[in-house]
């Protein structure tokens, strides 16, 4: 038989074993894994590692955040993606107060359509726990859209306990996943305005006013109410330790909880919050980076399997013209760090060649776990016959230095510059097609699909992680 394409003698990296094998692909699917495969077009890989694309579970493109928005459109972003690997995300949906959720939910995915480079999914945020909000959660889940993103803290966002066990409850009984921000939000707001009273206003001041108790605290709660409502819950962006060694003991207690943490809980430490002028700015991020003992706890988190998931929290802002409009007062810097390029190659120079994760868990908590997570599984994170040829040709020896030069998201800085990397991604493929080959972007706008996710399909009702636990 011959195929559409072949990928050569690279080594596939399989759910528990590396195999050097040709991978065949026809009709935008992963056909064979064989020997002298025969392809139309062939590529050779011998020395590479190929692997499914990345997943990245956690990505704000184009979010409205007071009066501007995170600075890479679904282009920009989905573009930066494709170059690092990543060949499937997964977006939120912010819909206005008291409007209708599935009106929110199309014309978000109306501002994808045409633009995506990658496919998209779309996770729904929920403001309140009202009676009229959980009676719209059903159409969600029926339009694809099965999993819900609920916040502990955030004017405007943040539930309170009755509305938090109201969204678990009714979102668990229809089989959905709610995923939630934990900080806690009195906390939070008590050191805040003793800080800005006492003049105390600098970036430096960021993590003071969200200390590490704020996350733990957060974290037992919401997940004492899932226990309480039979629900199944993922944390997104850990970073603390505390906050790690709560979820194991609720996992421990059989709660079916998933923790993310992201590459700058992992890598970055509060430490850059004190860089001179108002540079620290350009860390501000919720929560905010800790110490390297949290970093070093994270790292073995990851690897006993307590964390499942590394998402990146992309949510960037460029530091002239938008991180600037807190330069009186750090509560004015909008939150978030760019990062959706460089997840793959972090992860994989700083886990896998440290040698603080292998290189099957590495494709675990980049891409088979969150596709897995959140319904995508084995469309997406597999290198198994039938999964979309979503692929990414990786090069362990590839050496690179970081800078925002040379990455394609739309922001004038990154916070890793000057990070040397041991190994990149040389080629990424979607369903099929080469949409970039050695950092340059070869794919086409608007050929990134929406990917309807069904309850069925979430790991959470699939009994795995029980047997994993
Ligand atoms: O600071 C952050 N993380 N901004 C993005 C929104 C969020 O909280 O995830
Ligand atoms: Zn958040
Ligand atoms: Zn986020």
């Amino acid at each position: 038989m011959n195929f559409d394409l072949v990928i050569h003698d690279g080594t596939l990296v399989l759910p528990n074993e590396n195999l050097v094998a040709d991978l065949g692909i026809s009709e935008s699917k992963i056909a064979e894994i064989g020997k002298n495969l025969i392809g139309a077009r062939n590529i050779d890989a011998t020395g590479k590692l190929v692997l499914p694309g990345a997943v990245d579970p956690h990505v704000h493109l184009d979010m409205p955040v007071g009066a501007t928005r995170s600075s890479d459109d679904w282009a920009s972003g989905t573009i930066a993606a494709a170059c690092g690997g990543t060949t499937s995300i997964i977006d939120f949906i912010e819909p206005e107060p008291g409007q209708p959720l599935l009106q929110a939910l199309i014309s978000r995915e109306m501002e994808a359509n045409g633009k995506a480079a990658i496919d998209y999914g779309l996770h729904m945020t929920v403001r309140d726990g009202l009676a009229e909000t959980i009676a719209q959660l059903p159409g969600v889940i029926a339009h694809g859209c099965p999993s819900f993103k609920t916040y502990l803290t955030y004017a405007g966002f943040k539930l309170d306990d009755a509305a938090m066990l109201k969204v678990l409850e009714s979102v668990g009984t229809l089989g959905g996943l709610t995923l939630v921000h934990a900080e806690n939000d009195a906390i939070i707001e008590h050191i805040t305005h003793q800080l800005v009273s006492a003049r105390k206003t600098n970036p430096a001041y960021h993590p003071v006013s969200r200390p590490a108790s704020a996350e733990s605290e957060a974290i037992h709660r919401v997940l004492t109410f899932a226990k309480v409502a039979h629900a199944s819950i993922y944390i997104v962006h850990i970073s603390t330790a505390d906050g790690v060694e709560e979820l194991a003991r609720a996992q421990g207690n059989g709660v079916i909880a998933f923790g993310e943490t992201c590459p700058q809980y992992l890598l970055l430490t509060e430490a850059e919050y004190k860089r001179p002028d108002f540079e620290g700015a350009k860390f501000v991020c919720s929560p905010p980076l800790r110490t390297e003992f949290d970093n070093k706890q994270l790292w073995k988190a990851l690897s006993e399997d307590t964390l499942q998931s590394v998402g990146t929290d992309h949510c960037p802002f460029n530091y002239f013209g938008q991180k600037d409009l807190g330069q009186d007062v750090f509560t004015k810097i909008p939150s978030g760090l760019p990062g959706i390029e460089s997840r793959l190659a972090l992860l994989y120079t700083f886990g896998v060649r440290a040698g603080r994760i292998s290189v099957n868990q590495w494709v675990d908590l980049c891409s088979t776990n969150p596709a897995r997570i959140f319904g995508l599984y084995p469309q997406k994170g597999s290198l198994l016959p039938g999964s979309d040829a979503d692929i990414v040709v990786f090069d362990p020896n590839r050496k690179v230095v970081l800078s925002s030069t040379m990455l394609h998201e739309h922001v004038d800085y990154t916070p890793y510059q000057g990070f040397q990397l041991h190994g990149y991604p040389v080629m990424t493929l979607l369903r099929g097609d080469v949409i970039s080959e050695e950092g340059k972007f070869t794919g086409q706008l608007g050929s990134g699909q929406f990917m309807p996710r069904w309850v069925e399909d979430l790991w959470s009702n699939k009994n795995i992680r029980e047997s994993q636990i």
